[in-house]
């Protein structure tokens, strides 16, 4: 039998989305957040560089501006009416977390400190323009702390390194979800009239990733089996700047600050890609750009990776050819103590992980698997949405990276990420808490957690041959090879072949550890199936996109194509089988055009 819960609101994940989400549903709810990490180790803290509002500490910006970019970043894609929600409640939210006590850099005046970001612009002047709020590279790191500490003033409850299985609906509502306790591998039954799922992508579909070892795809996953949508999951973003085959995250802040990319010729080739605004195009641009110098042979020493240059002497030389100067127009000059105290994250990483000192030495880098645009479709309430109607599911709500606003559409903007959990997870929490207030709990089923219970088991006992481990490797080898930055439709079949010739083979997996405490290898097991079912939704929904838009692009289609395919993809399973359905994209302001930076 498991152990059983009652909270009004249950927020699964405790990165910035669910902890943003369990504030706001805890003002007005009994709220419990269930994590499979303690929290504040959840993969919000990998975010570097900054987030995103057009505070206009340095210079003259606008949220307009910030939405302009945000629409033509997403490639079009991304719904104009949500977008301009985001942009709009940005500044407040940035001096919200201020306010909670995040210790932002500030400007000599005592003003939260900006950088610039990829893609970031002066719409006037079509040059970059410092937007990313930050705190040093640790920005993600100390909103999770930060709201980490509101949350535990505001008495929410936290069942840490809890996994949830399942979720459970009675009558068409949300009503609770199942979860195990890692360190006694008991059972446990949350019963709920409000669920916001903010678990996090699944960047670990792929070989090389800045992404932590947790995003598997588990809210995602979860939901499609019960018939929700997933929605454009074939945009998925390389960020440029990698740790050469290790993937860890080297901020865009650095280029932010002055950094360029070198081919291994030793030139600089940005300019050929993006000729106003360089090394700080979209990421999309940046990274495709990066792959074709490595095509071009132009790798170092014919390798698959080039540099990433923070020098302070080339950071002096290049702004000056670029005429960049400081915000009181004196010519920018950058010592390494700056660079340092900007980047204190980042140069150790590469100290440690390398041996290689960014002061003096330049970085090896290669794109690496970074954000999912898609995920679980909702609207700017953070209401999950299962049709191209508008229908909602009542008390189902997600947010942050698992969710699919969609404030991205096909490539997201640096350090709009962290906006869009910190604005939409509020948002989600009020709903929610809104919404239990009036609904009553649903009566649950005796059987409640019996499915998820005898899955579990029959994994934990299987008697099978198979290693998941292998399985996993050989999943992520593929979908990086052949579902990465360049797609084409006879590598993607293929490793669609392949990703469910893996689906069959898991059902083979023996998982040798037959111990309930922090049973981490019947966890990764558990998590692999997540993996697999997620990679086969974005295999198939990148084979059936018969155009080329922003992270997604095919080398046999490579135009964007407005007429046929300016909507979004929402695939549902059902018996088994994925099925494609589309949702028009909300154009308010901005008609499609070519994008060019
Ligand atoms: O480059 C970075 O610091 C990453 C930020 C983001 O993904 O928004």
């Amino acid at each position: 039998m498991a152990k059983v819960h009652q909270f009004e609101v249950i927020v699964v994940g405790a990165g910035g989305a669910g902890l943003m989400a369990g504030l706001y549903a805890s003002r007005g709810a009994k709220t419990a957040i269930i994590s499979k990490l303690y929290p504040t180790r959840s993969h919000t803290g990998a975010a570097q560089g900054g987030i995103s509002a057009a505070l206009g500490n340095y210079e003259e910006d606008k949220p307009e501006w910030h939405t302009y970019d945000t629409v033509k970043g997403s490639d079009y894609l991304g719904d104009q009416d949500a977008i301009e929600f985001m942009t709009s409640e940005a500044i407040d939210a940035v001096l919200e977390l201020e306010h909670m006590g995040l210790p932002f850099d500030r400007t000599p005046e005592g003003k939260i400190s900006q950088r610039p970001f990829g893609g970031h612009t002066n719409n006037e002047t079509g040059k970059p323009v410092r937007r990313a709020a930050h705190a040093a590279d640790r920005t993600g790191h100390m909103i999770l702390q930060t709201l980490y500490q509101q949350c535990l003033k505001n008495e929410v409850n936290f069942f840490d390194e809890f996994q949830v299985l399942d979720f459970i609906m009675v009558n068409g509502k949300a009503a609770g979800v199942v979860a195990v306790e890692l360190a006694t591998g008991e059972l446990h039954t949350f019963h709920a009239k409000a669920i916001i799922f903010a678990t996090g992508g699944h960047g670990r579909i792929f070989e090389v990733t800045s992404n932590a070892y947790a995003y598997t795809g588990d809210g995602a996953a979860i939901l499609l089996r019960h018939g929700v949508p997933l929605q454009d999951m074939e945009f998925f973003q390389f960020h440029p700047t990698g740790i050469y085959k290790l993937g860890i995250l080297i901020t865009e802040g650095v280029r932010g600050e002055g950094g360029i990319l070198i081919n291994g010729k030793g030139e600089r080739f940005m300019p050929k890609y993006a000729p106003t605004v360089k090394d700080l195009a979209s990421r999309d641009v940046v990274s495709r750009a990066i792959y074709t110098e490595i095509k071009a042979g132009n790798g170092v020493d014919g390798k698959n990776y080039v540099y990433l240059d923070v020098r302070p002497e080339s950071v002096n030389k290049f702004a000056a050819l670029d005429g960049r100067t400081n915000p009181d127009g004196s010519p920018y000059n950058i010592t390494g103590e700056q660079v340092l105290a900007k980047l204190p994250d980042i140069i150790d990483f590469c100290r440690v992980y390398l041996g290689v000192d960014p002061i003096t030495q330049m970085m090896p880098i290669q794109p690496t698997a970074h954000y999912t645009m898609g995920g679980i479709p909702t609207n700017k309430y953070g209401e999950v949405v299962v049709d191209d109607k508008g229908t909602t599911v009542p008390g189902l709500y997600a947010a942050g990276e698992c969710a699919c606003v969609s404030v991205h559409g096909a490539n997201r903007l640096g350090t709009n990420s962290l906006l869009d959990l910190v604005v939409f997870g509020k948002h989600a929490g009020l709903r929610a808490a809104e919404y239990a207030k009036q609904a009553e709990f649903e009566k649950m089923p005796e059987d409640a957690e019996s499915a998820s219970m005898s899955n579990f088991e029959a994994l934990h006992n299987g008697s099978g041959r198979e290693n998941a481990f292998d399985i996993s490797n050989e999943l992520k080898q593929v979908m990086f090879e052949d579902v990465g930055i360049y797609r084409n439709e006879k590598d993607m079949a293929a490793a669609l072949e392949k990703v469910r010739e893996l689906q069959k083979r898991f059902k083979d997996v023996k998982v040798t550890d037959t111990g309930k405490v922090f049973n981490t290898e019947l966890l990764n097991a558990w998590e692999l199936g997540n993996l697999l079912e997620v990679a086969e939704v974005v295999a198939v929904s990148a084979l059936n996109r018969k155009e080329s838009r922003g992270g997604h692009s095919r080398e046999d289609y490579p135009e964007r194509d407005d007429k046929e395919w300016l909507k979004h993809t929402l695939v549902t399973k059902q018996n088994g089988e994925l099925k494609i359905h589309y949702k028009p994209v909300v154009i308010t302001k901005y008609q499609p055009k070519a994008r060019v930076y």
